[in-house]
């Protein structure tokens, strides 16, 4: 880990941190922050980003936070629901608040979540969505099939193996975070 704690921002692309997707951010940032990150989880439900383009956005107070916070990070760990064979409108709405100079050369770590059986069309999409931000995800990923029965009561990820992968993943965003900071 770096000196001073690298700074990771949680994103959800479901409203509402008791989503299956604000739980699996909530579960990869508390790993991150037991490996010594500074964390934080932008919520959609208490801070809401408006959709590019209506009445008013372009001067939201939300968005300037968003922006200054997504400027101060060094890493973000990010989940989707996959919707239709791609990433929500919610997950793109919100990186479309963001340009190179608040996230490129940053480094991602990228989950997504699917009613049905496991895929990477939505992590894929969120890959070639942040080629265009110059943000740099790890290759690491972990996609959560039958999102339904994947949580325990307590939050936990039922599939010991799934939650080793999730280990995995947070451990490369913070690993590659202190090369990119140290460099
Ligand atoms: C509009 C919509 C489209 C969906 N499309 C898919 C899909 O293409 N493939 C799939 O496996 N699940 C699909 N689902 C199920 C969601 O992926 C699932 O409900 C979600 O991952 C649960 O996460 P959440 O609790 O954070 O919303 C869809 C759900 C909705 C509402």
């Amino acid at each position: 880990m770096a000196e001073t704690p690298l700074k990771v921002l949680g994103l959800s692309g479901s409203i509402g941190r008791t989503s299956k997707n604000g739980m699996l951010v909530d579960l990869a940032l508390h790993k991150a922050e037991a490996l010594g990150a500074e964390v934080h989880f932008w919520d959609l439900e208490s801070k809401p980003l408006p959709l590019v383009g209506e009445d008013g956005c372009w001067s939201h107070p939300n968005v300037k936070e968003f922006q200054e916070m997504a400027s101060s990070c060094d890493a973000f760990l990010v989940s989707s629901p996959e919707y239709h064979g791609t990433m929500s409108g919610v997950m793109k709405n919100t990186f479309d608040w963001v340009y190179e100079n608040h996230v490129g050369g940053k480094v991602f770590g990228l989950m997504s979540t699917l009613g049905g059986i496991s895929n990477s069309n939505t992590l894929n999409h969120m890959r070639i969505m942040l080629r265009w931000l110059h943000g740099n995800p790890v290759s690491q990923q972990l996609a959560v099939g039958h999102v339904k029965e994947a949580f325990a009561d307590d939050g936990s990820l039922v599939d010991a193996s799934m939650d080793e992968r999730l280990q995995t993943l947070v451990e490369s965003v913070l690993k590659t975070a202190t090369m990119y900071r140290n460099s």
